[in-house]
């Protein structure tokens, strides 16, 4: 039973103490949360991993990308657990390194290698943090870095002033919404498509690009719409419209902000007066802002319940289940990243961790 799941996680963990520690990303459902010691978006949980190298493993209630991403930051020694191998993001397997490898070497056929006067090089590579960590490592690798939706601009800044032009993988939407925001125009923007068989980039958008999108996207905040934005203003009049920037862009636009799980969350604890808000993010972080802030009217702006199918895969069954084998000694569900590509996704982590404003 639920409760009992409950009893076994919390016996687990006392019996654990400072051995093990659990982060949680907000879009965890409540039974899982509630056993987190750090609750965050993805920077602030891939800070977090580096705040305790005490302990012997990191159990990640989030999605594969972040493990790794924790296993990068973390010590050899330490073991990073992800509760249910199946728990992936679908956006990140958008851009597999393959496909990534072969638009670099077309865009260096087409733009060459060398710098201009002012030594910036022709592309910088940047990758949202969804992605696999062997793209984090090629960004590493071709002078590139590491964005969250947290510190795209700031990341979008710093590539600008070391590049002509950015290949922003895998969210189409995350780039164009921060490039956009920043004064890129959007016919600088185009989206990369190698088949020109199907209509793939001229040779005149790709030399006015300023932002190379890679075609990828979230598929639970694309379900998102202007027509739910134009009737949430209709049925509540004065309401607050706040959406994560995977939105698409006709989204983004008509909201009344935008930004990272955390900037929702902190944009609803700053409302010093009760306030309706319709909320254009995973439907369980909604619902938890709604019970923690009962003073206000919170919403998701899709009437359909959209939660993440893959951050749902972590149910509290596997929480017990590893760490319960954790108090056995048994290590479970290790999230490895191979030494290699451990080195150049370090390179572009830390330059993101440095990029911070
Ligand atoms: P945040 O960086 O805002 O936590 O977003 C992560 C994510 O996967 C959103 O879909
Ligand atoms: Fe991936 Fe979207 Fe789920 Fe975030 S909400 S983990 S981007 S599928």
């Amino acid at each position: 039973s639920d409760e009992e799941l409950h009893e076994r996680i919390v016996a687990a963990k006392r019996t654990l103490g400072d051995r093990a520690v659990i982060l949680g990303h907000f879009y965890q459902r409540d039974e899982v949360i509630q056993h987190a010691d750090f609750v965050g978006d993805s920077f602030q949980l891939a800070n977090a991993a580096l705040t305790r190298p005490d302990a012997e493993a990191i159990v990640f209630c989030g999605v594969h990308f972040m493990a790794e991403t924790a296993d990068i930051l973390s010590t050899d020694e330490q073991a990073v657990i992800l509760p249910n191998l199946a728990a992936g993001c679908s956006m990140a397997d958008m851009a597999d390194i393959d496909s990534v490898q072969e638009c670099w070497e077309q865009l260096e056929e087409i733009y060459g290698t060398e710098p201009d006067a002012e030594g910036r090089v022709p592309v910088i590579p940047v990758t949202y943090m969804n992605s696999s960590a062997a793209l984090k490592a090629f960004c590493g690798e071709h002078g590139g870095i590491v964005c969250t939706s947290s510190n795209a601009a700031t990341v979008l800044e710093w590539a600008f002033e070391r590049g002509q032009r950015v290949l922003f993988f895998p969210d189409q939407h995350l780039g164009r919404n921060t490039a956009k925001a920043m004064g890129v125009p959007l016919e600088n923007m185009p989206l990369w498509n190698p088949r020109k068989d199907l209509g793939g980039n001229s040779e005149q958008t790709l030399e006015d690009a300023r932002v190379i999108l890679w075609q990828g996207f979230c598929s639970v905040h694309k379900r998102f719409t202007v027509a739910q934005i134009e009737q949430a203003r209709i049925d509540h009049p004065g309401v607050t419209v706040i959406v994560h920037p995977e939105c698409p862009m006709e989204v983004v636009d008509a909201a009344d902000s935008a930004g990272s799980t955390d900037h929702i969350r902190k944009a609803v604890a700053a409302a010093a007066e009760p306030t309706t808000f319709a909320i254009g993010t995973e439907i369980n972080m909604v619902n938890r802002l709604a019970a923690e802030y009962p003073q206000h009217t919170i919403f998701c702006l899709d009437p359909v319940i959209c939660p993440c199918s893959t951050m749902y895969r972590i149910h509290p069954a596997y929480l017990a289940w590893v760490l319960e084998e954790l108090v056995e000694g048994r290590v479970v569900n290790r999230i490895v990243v191979d030494q290699d590509v451990q080195v150049g996704a370090r390179v572009a982590l830390d330059r993101m961790l440095a990029a911070r404003p």
